[in-house]
């Protein structure tokens, strides 16, 4: 096709989407890439050769459609999280942005809202405007943290159709108490999504919303493959709740919507989860090893329950960003005045960007 293109203004594009901004972290092919929170450790390969063997034994029948109600993937999930939780009570989609949508086609859209407590994962105002639906914003106390009678009247005074907990939150890595969760799902009629997708990262002892799923048919606990799991390329992630909800997600998924590939590779990484877990000692230590080495170099640490660290005091994000880019490291400038967020990688791409943190000069 020749010519000229159009430009977005002159197509008949919906009033809500004029002007906004696409999701766009960059993607630069640099050596060392800690900007979007990935699992920089590679799958073991004799997982890797597993899966491979199912997903080779999933093309065999690829020419018909794959399960749609992906059942023996609904019930690696059901064994995974345990909390006796079944089939019934999992959904799964292609990374757990299209789960969050699925949620959010269901119960946002037009005329209603989403809220979540700034700042959050950026997905969360981008999926609520795309069905349709409103985003409002609350706030966080210091160091961003949420206190459950605040957020709790917050919520009551926004009175929106879907809250996001982030939990830990992203960009800041902040833990959530589950008296929050509590507090936020007693002062809404509406569902309240519990995101848990950096779960895994957090102290062995910490609890799970999970365990106030029982009685609470509004509440949704979502998780992902692509953190802990080393999955972000297959792009797989799951939820829990009611029965009854996610009935409703059947509503709004497309047919098929989980391809066999995508089915057989989730559920025979699943049968590995220790070893696909296995990492996540290993990426602990060197998300401790950063807090502590920027405050040796005069920023200032957020606490995270995460695999990346959000750290302050920096004079000018912009300059850092940029100097640490052109020694080859990659971290995200997430727009949180004098902040960066630089995501826990090996032990040597940890090196690489502590040493190239230290070489830049001092903080503010
Ligand atoms: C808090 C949070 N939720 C959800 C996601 C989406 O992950 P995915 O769609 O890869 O499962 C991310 C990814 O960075 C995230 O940070």
């Amino acid at each position: 096709m020749g010519g000229v293109s159009a430009r977005l203004e002159d197509l008949p594009l919906r009033a809500d989407l004029r002007g906004q901004t696409p999701y766009g972290a960059p993607q630069a092919a640099l050596p060392v890439a800690l900007n979007v929170n990935e699992n920089t450790h590679p799958v073991p390969q004799d997982v890797a050769d597993d899966i491979l063997d199912s997903i080779a034994r999933a093309l065999h029948d690829v020419n018909r459609y794959p399960d749609r109600e992906f059942t023996a993937l609904r019930e690696g999930f059901a064994d995974y999280l345990g909390h006796g939780l079944t089939r019934e009570q999992l959904w799964a989609a292609n990374g757990s942005n299209e789960v969050l949508q699925h949620i959010l086609q269901a119960f946002a859209g037009p005329g209603r809202t989403a809220f979540g407590f700034s700042p959050t994962y950026s997905m969360y105002p981008l999926l609520t405007r795309g069905t349709g639906a409103q985003w409002v914003s609350g706030t966080r106390g210091d160091d961003y943290t949420l206190d459950a009678s605040d957020a709790a009247a917050q919520v009551a005074d926004g009175a929106p159709d879907v809250v996001f907990l982030c939990a830990p939150n992203n960009p800041t890595g902040t833990p959530l108490a589950l008296d929050v969760v509590e507090a936020v799902y007693d002062a809404t009629d509406g569902i309240v999504i519990v995101d848990e997708a950096y779960f895994e990262f957090a102290p062995a002892d910490a609890r799970s919303a999970l365990t106030l799923l029982p009685g609470r048919e509004r509440l949704v606990v979502s998780r992902t493959m692509s953190k802990a799991f080393a999955f972000a390329g297959a792009r797989v992630g799951y939820l829990a709740a009611d029965p009854a909800l996610i009935d409703a997600l059947r509503l709004v998924r497309l047919p098929y919507h989980l391809s066999a590939l995508t089915q057989a590779a989730a559920s025979a990484a699943l049968r590995h989860a220790p070893v696909m877990l296995g990492m996540v000692d290993e990426i602990v230590a060197q998300r401790d090893r950063i807090s502590a080495t920027v405050e040796a170099l005069g920023y200032t640490a957020h606490e995270s329950w995460t695999n990346f660290v959000l750290f302050g005091d920096v004079d000018d994000p912009a300059t850092t960003w940029r100097a640490l880019y052109d020694q080859g490291v990659l971290i995200r400038d997430v727009g949180i005045p004098h902040h960066l967020r630089v995501t826990a990688g090996t032990a040597d791409e940890t090196t690489a960007f502590l040493d190239a943190l230290a070489s830049v000069g001092s903080a503010a």
